[in-house]
């Protein structure tokens, strides 16, 4: 796709290698990287529920921060939850700890009645976090802001809590196709404003969480999740920043992804990388796709897992490392230094 932004000598190396361009090591950060395998994120949710963590900006700064002061990461994410924006348009949930909706949203009333998102009016603690994060980002490491895709919010918005099968959900995308595809709309044309406002209040990249993609069949995501996808890629265009499409479980889907209009795709841990970029062309940058699980194989194994990421990434620019989806709250935070210093290492 056309470039968003153009790189400079001084781009640091996440951005450079959002936009395909040379970059002088391997850029990595790591999914879930603010987060309990931290015992400094520990220590302060000990004192401070999760939902009153991301709402007050300093403290959500500084969970944001925790892990770039204990790792050389090459980008920190935004310490927030997909489903923080859903809670500013009045959706009723609660964290236990996962989302739980209240009132699950299944009739054609419940999506009419979903407002439109107004960013600084509903949820200006997460602008306000973006703005802290900028000012005391420790060194050159872009803050990436991000939201839901609209078909993974739809997943946690109609069954109400989550799932191993989300049946609820998918029964609906069946029985009420129509009804799914408003409401994909509305989320989709949120999470745009959502997205842009993160960009304005200082996002460097901006990415599309679609954590349950591998639901469906490639009829159905083409269907119901591409659609929203490519509605919320359109309107952040303009913003100039790169945007991130995170597709987990997501190989047989591939081939409906390269049409999108977007600069990255995050990529899980079951699908090899030279294949994804075989499909994907050389359009588009890859982000993964090391398995959370390798962190727990002794450091010489851990090596050799790297080594075969970065074989499978080829040498052509373009690619991000990463896990292929978040990092596990047991892992040992020696095993992330080891694997960023290795990753760094290998140039
Ligand atoms: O470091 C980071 O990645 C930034 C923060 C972040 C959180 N959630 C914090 C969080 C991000 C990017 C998310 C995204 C998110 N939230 C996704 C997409 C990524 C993915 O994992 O697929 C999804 C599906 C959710 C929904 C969600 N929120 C679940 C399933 C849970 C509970 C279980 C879990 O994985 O932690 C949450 C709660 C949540 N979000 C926690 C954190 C740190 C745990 C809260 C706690 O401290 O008890």
């Amino acid at each position: 796709m056309a470039a968003r932004v153009s790189a400079s000598r001084e781009t640091p190396a996440f951005l450079a290698a959002c936009l395909r361009q040379p970059v002088p090591y391997r850029p990595i950060w790591i999914m879930r990287q603010a987060g309990r395998y931290l015992p400094e994120y520990r220590a302060l949710r000990a004192k401070v529920n999760f939902e009153a963590l991301t709402r007050t900006p300093d403290l959500a700064a500084e969970v944001t921060l925790q892990p770039l002061r204990r790792f050389e990461l090459d980008a920190a994410i935004l310490f927030s939850d997909i489903m923080t924006p859903l809670q500013g348009m009045g959706v009723d949930l609660a964290f236990e700890p996962g989302p739980v909706v209240r009132e699950p949203i299944r009739t054609d009333a419940q999506i009419e009645a979903l407002p439109a998102l107004v960013p600084q009016r509903d949820v200006p603690f997460v602008l306000e976090t973006i703005r802290l994060v900028r000012a005391n980002m420790p060194r050159l490491a872009p803050l990436i802001g991000f939201a839901g895709a609209p078909f993974t919010l739809l997943c946690y918005l109609v069954c109400g809590r989550p799932s191993k099968e989300f049946a609820a959900a998918r029964t609906f995308l069946y029985a009420q196709p129509h009804a799914a595809q408003r409401l994909l709309e509305r989320l989709a044309d949120a999470m745009a404003e959502y997205l842009a406002a993160q960009a304005r209040a200082g996002a460097q990249a901006l990415m599309l969480f679609e954590s349950w993609a591998g639901l469906l069949a490639p009829r159905e995501f083409e269907q119901f999740a591409l659609p929203a996808v490519r509605r919320t890629a359109a309107a952040l265009r303009r913003t100039g920043v790169p945007l991130i499409y995170y597709v987990n479980q997501g190989s047989t889907l591939m081939p409906a992804v390269a049409q999108l209009d977007v600069d990255v795709v995050g990529v899980d841990w079951r699908s090899g990388l030279s294949a994804v970029r075989r499909v994907l062309g050389p359009g588009k940058a890859v982000q993964g796709n090391l398995d959370p699980a390798a962190l727990f194989a002794p450091a010489a194994e851990l090596r050799r897992h790297v080594d075969a990421v970065l074989e499978e990434a080829g040498e052509a620019p373009g690619h991000i490392f990463n896990l292929g989806h978040g990092i596990w709250p047991d892992t040992d935070p020696d095993s992330v230094a080891r694997l960023v210093d290795y990753v760094h290492e290998r140039r």
